[in-house]
């Protein structure tokens, strides 16, 4: 009997990356897996790779997960793993220089997206749900030109832990899992050009005491830990740092 047998699961952003690697091991322990991601050839092709069932939505866009939920009532019923993981950088800028456009867009996916992700699926979730939010070392860190980035993870932080409280009543666990450096599509995604993207590389390396980038993979085994009761039902309200002791 695997982990998940008739368990359903969603991971927003499965398409690539973390999203990705958890899907991969969610289906492999039992689960069935509705995958989201915005660009609907991605969703179709990792969805067909994994097993996976695509549905194509926007994180930022309340009527695509007005959709989503929909879908999802009518078709499955309730859902016992909600991962908010769909998330953007935005571009590395200035306070000084920061436009609206970019702020609401990293706002508008990492935050907003993710806070009504969550509430709309509450009334979904199984007593005893998981629910894990995709959050980053940045949330605590404050460097120059990733502000608005870094406040949508602080932010994420703040609701997680609210969550947690008002769900606990229910059984449904809320937790967060914080990244250092992970090897994803998320960087070049974010316009930068190969030299810079070799030179950031190098730079977070050297700043890693293992030496090392994470990958997908642990990231999403951490997932996984949280979202299985039988080993994390006393932990709630937690954020998990994997970051190879970056913050250290
Ligand atoms: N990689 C790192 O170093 C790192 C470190 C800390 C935290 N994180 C966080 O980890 C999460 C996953 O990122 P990743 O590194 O795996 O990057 P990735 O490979 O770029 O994956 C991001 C996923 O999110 C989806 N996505 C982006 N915007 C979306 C939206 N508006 N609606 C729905 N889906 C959306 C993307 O699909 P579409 O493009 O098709 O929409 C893709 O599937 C993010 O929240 C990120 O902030 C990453």
């Amino acid at each position: 009997m695997s982990k998940f047998n008739n368990k359903l699961a969603i991971v927003t952003g499965g398409n690539s990356g973390i999203g990705y690697a958890t899907a991969k091991e969610l289906i492999a322990e039992g689960a069935k897996v509705i995958i989201t991601g915005r660009r609907k050839e991605a969703v179709e092709k990792a969805a067909e790779e994994l097993g996976a069932i695509p549905f194509v939505a926007d994180q930022s866009d309340i009527n695509d997960i007005d959709s989503l939920k929909t879908e999802v009532e009518n078709q499955y019923g309730k859902v016992d793993i909600l991962f908010i993981n769909a998330g953007v950088t935005g571009g590395l800028i200035p306070i000084e220089n920061m436009s609206i456009e970019n702020f609401d867009q990293v706002m508008n996916i990492n935050f907003r997206g993710a806070y009504f992700t969550l509430n709309k699926f509450i009334p979904l979730l199984n007593e005893g749900a998981s629910v894990v939010f995709l959050s980053s070392i940045v949330a605590t860190m404050y460097h120059p030109n990733n502000s608005v980035y870094q406040a949508s993870k602080a932010a994420l932080n703040s609701i997680a832990k609210t969550a947690a409280a008002e769900l606990a009543p229910r059984k449904i666990r809320v937790n967060m899992v914080s990244p250092g450096p992970t090897k994803t599509e998320i960087m070049s995604k974010a316009g930068l050009d190969d030299e810079k993207l070799k030179g950031i590389n190098e730079w977070m390396i050297e700043a890693i005491p293992l030496k090392k980038i994470g990958t997908a993979e642990d990231v999403a085994k951490l997932v996984v830990y949280l979202s299985d009761d039988s080993v994390s039902s006393f932990m709630t309200g937690t954020e998990i740092v994997i970051d190879g002791g970056m913050v250290l």
